[in-house]
C-alpha cells in the first residue's frame, strides 16, 4: 500500500512497469529517480553513472575521449555494475568502486564528448535494455524516453531553470569538498546542455508523451509525489 494525499494505493498493478525521466544537466533526475524507486519497490537505472564510468575509465587509462573507436570496443566489454551497499546504490567497475570517482569535475567535463560517439551508445543502450528487461525500473538520463524505453509505461521529462540547476550542482560539489562558483557552474550547464541538445546522436529531446514536471519551485518531496501519482493515473 502506498499513501499518496492521504489516500490509499495498492501497488501490485504497477509492478514490471517501466518508468523513464529523461531531462537536462542537474534537474533533479537522480535523486528524484532513486526515491521514486524507493517508493515503489523498482530498480533504479542511472544511465548517465554508465557513461560517466567508461569516461573515468577511458581518462585514467590515457584514451582520447574524441577516440570513438576506442572507447566504442571498451564500451562493449566493460563491466559496469550497480550495486546496493547498505542502502546506497554503488558503480562498480571491474569490482573497484567508482561511486565518487565517476563525479568528479574532470569527469563532468568529458562525459557529453564520450556519451556523443554511436559505438559507445549502442553499447550502452543494449546493457540498459537487459537491466530493464523485467521492468519494476525507474530508469533515468538523456534518450530513456525517446532510444532506450520508447514504449516505457510513463515518460516525464525533468526540467529547471539554468540558475537553479547551477545551485544544486555548487551544493553537490560543495558535499564532496569540491569549491567552485556558481558563474562556473552556469556555463558548465550551459555547455552540457548546448552538447547534450545538439549532437548527432540521441539528442536530449522531449518525447511528445513525456509529462513535463518543471522543479525550479518545487521540493524534492513535491517533485516524487508529483510522478508517483502520474504514475497511479496514468499507468493501466
Ligand atoms: O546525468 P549525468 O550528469 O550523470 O550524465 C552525464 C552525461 O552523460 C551527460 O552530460 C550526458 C550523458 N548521458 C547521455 O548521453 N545519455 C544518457 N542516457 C545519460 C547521460
Amino acid at each position: 500500500m502506498l499513501h499518496v494525499n492521504d489516500v490509499k494505493y495498492n501497488l501490485t498493478r504497477l509492478k514490471g512497469k517501466i518508468i523513464a525521466i529523461d531531462g537536462p544537466a542537474g534537474a533533479g533526475k537522480s535523486t528524484t529517480a532513486k526515491l521514486v524507486a524507493a517508493r515503489l519497490g523498482y530498480t533504479y537505472l542511472d544511465t548517465g553513472a554508465m557513461y560517466r564510468a567508461l569516461t573515468h575509465y577511458a581518462l585514467k587509462n590515457n584514451i582520447d575521449p574524441s577516440d570513438g573507436k576506442k572507447l566504442s570496443a571498451l564500451a562493449e566489454k566493460l563491466p559496469v555494475e550497480f550495486k546496493n551497499v547498505d542502502g546506497v546504490n554503488r558503480v562498480f567497475i571491474n569490482g573497484e568502486d567508482v561511486t565518487e570517482a565517476i563525479r568528479t569535475p574532470e569527469v563532468t567535463q568529458n562525459v557529453s564528448e564520450v556519451a556523443a560517439h554511436p559505438g559507445v551508445r549502442k553499447a550502452m543502450v543494449k546493457k540498459q535494455i537487459e537491466i530493464g528487461k523485467h521492468g519494476s525500473i525507474v530508469a533515468e538520463g538523456r534518450d530513456t524516453t525517446t532510444v532506450v524505453f520508447p514504449n516505457a509505461d510513463l515518460k516525464i521529462y525533468l526540467d529547471a531553470s539554468v540558475k537553479q540547476r547551477a545551485q544544486r550542482r555548487l551544493l553537490d560539489l560543495a558535499k564532496m569538498g569540491i569549491s567552485t562558483t556558481l558563474e562556473e557552474q552556469e556555463s558548465e550547464i550551459k555547455r552540457r546542455d548546448e552538447y547534450d541538445s545538439h549532437r548527432k546522436h540521441s539528442p536530449l529531446t522531449k518525447a511528445h508523451d513525456a509529462f513535463v514536471v518543471d522543479t525550479s519551485k518545487l521540493t524534492i518531496e513535491q517533485q516524487v509525489d508529483r510522478i508517483i501519482s502520474l504514475a497511479l493515473t496514468h499507468i493501466h
